[in-house]
């Protein structure tokens, strides 16, 4: 069972899988060929030749295809916790109006030395922890997060945290909710034409950060956290990213972000005596911006959609698929969507009573939990979506361990 910092009481199982990182440039591509991605290496060498090539191009990769498995999992929350009722002293609202639109009776905030780097390190290590992996052989960290302590990027703070001593590629991906989905694509994509084994996706958001807490619209919705998983390359009979299906819509992005003020500039006057828009004040972000109803109507038409074009590409029906993981915004969303693709209640997973809506770190969080509470066993099939900013959405169906 989770407990309310959502740590768990049954022992995880560990599992040694530490593939090296081979060295070496290849040109490849893949193709998607009935469920299966199958890589195509494309090398101007003759087979039998790398002893009269150099030493890097020797180790040439053999594989013609090749998978990514999901083997670790790790998840941390700030320690405060912020009820309902403790809302309903700030703003106009109720622990009744918000658990019934919503779902959301709790969520963490990031409070004192708390930050969002040391959550995700913290997720990062657990997920290493669990697969028995070194985070010396890691070859890529993917940070997904809108909300970095540094807009230039968190990952490479994450790397140094973390103590890779190889220091591996390590960047940030901003998609907001739909950030995770991004990431485990992102990291498949690697693996399969780049040439990468082991990469660790981190979401991790402090969407606090950029509420205004006194509005009540979206004040309600929002917490904060990290979630890690551990992807590894592996044959490609034992392929977890079994398919996906990625959007982007700019059109329908005025219905959520958080754009930059429109700063004045200093009205500087040229030789000439013209006035010139130069220099520039220094800018700051507005708090996050949303039409709830939009973003809700959006999300239950476009999500089962991408669902069951993502099924289909992996020749799947939902009723073999063992659970439902959806980003984590709202349980009348997930409600609708579980009901829209029949899923049955008892395959759909939700913590959001207890962390409310953790942008790109909702799926990896929630992940999390269902593994160590042993809801979620190897070999299990998951599909899972993000949608959110952008508007960005896209689901994939996975399967654990
Ligand atoms: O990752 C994606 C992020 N965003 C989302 O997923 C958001 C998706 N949208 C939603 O979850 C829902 O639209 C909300 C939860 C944000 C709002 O629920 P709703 O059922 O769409 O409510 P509403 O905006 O239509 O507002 C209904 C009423 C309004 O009052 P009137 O005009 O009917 O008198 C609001 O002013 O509820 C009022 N209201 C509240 N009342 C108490 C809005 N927020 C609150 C509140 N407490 N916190």
């Amino acid at each position: 069972m989770a407990n309310a910092s959502g740590f768990f009481s049954p022992p995880v199982p560990r599992m040694r899988r530490n593939i090296q990182p081979s060295i070496g440039i290849f040109r490849s591509g893949f193709c998607f060929s009935e469920g299966n991605f199958r890589r195509v290496v494309c090398s101007s060498g003759i087979e039998g030749a790398e002893k009269h090539v150099s030493p890097s191009e020797s180790r040439l990769p053999k594989l013609v295809s090749k998978g990514c498995k999901l083997v670790g999992c790790g998840s941390a929350v700030p320690a405060l916790s912020v009820s309902n009722d403790d809302l309903a002293k700030i703003v106009d609202t109720s622990d009744q109006w918000i658990s019934v639109r919503t779902g959301i009776r709790n969520r963490r905030v990031i409070s004192g030395k708390e930050s969002l780097k040391n959550l995700a390190v913290q997720a990062a290590r657990k997920a290493l922890e669990m697969a028995d992996f070194d985070p010396n052989d890691l070859d890529l960290i993917l940070m997904c997060t809108s909300t970095p302590e540094d807009l230039f990027g968190a990952a490479p703070q994450v790397q140094r945290e973390l103590g890779c001593r190889k220091t591996p590629l390590a960047y940030d991906i901003t998609a907001a909710c739909s950030g995770f989905v991004l990431g485990l694509v992102s990291a498949a994509c690697h693996i399969r034409g780049g040439g990468f084994h082991n990469v660790l996706v981190i979401g991790a958001d402090g969407i606090s950060r950029l509420v205004d807490w006194t509005d009540r619209g979206t004040c309600i919705l929002f917490g904060d956290a990290a979630g890690a998983v551990l992807v590894q390359a592996c044959d490609a009979e034992e392929d977890g990213l079994l398919s996906f299906d990625l959007h982007s819509d700019g059109e329908g992005g005025r219905h959520l972000g958080v754009p930059i003020n429109d700063n004045k500039t200093s009205d500087l006057l040229g030789s000439n005596g013209s006035v010139l828009d130069f220099p520039p004040k220094r800018s700051s972000y507005s708090c996050i911006q949303m039409n709830g109803q939009e973003v809700f109507r959006f999300a239950v038409r476009c999500v089962p959609q991408s669902i069951e074009s993502a099924l289909g590409k992996a020749g799947l029906v939902a009723a073999s698929i063992d659970w439902l993981l959806l980003h984590q915004a709202n349980q009348r969303i997930i409600d609708a969507v579980a009901t829209r693709l029949e899923f049955p209640q008892e395959k759909v997973i939700s913590n959001l009573a207890n962390y409310g809506n953790t942008s790109a770190a909702s799926i990896p969080l929630a992940l999390d939990e269902a593994v160590r509470s042993g809801k979620v066993k190897p070999g299990h099939t998951i599909a899972t979506a993000g949608f959110g900013a952008g508007l960005t959405w896209g689901s994939a169906i996975i399967r654990w361990g």
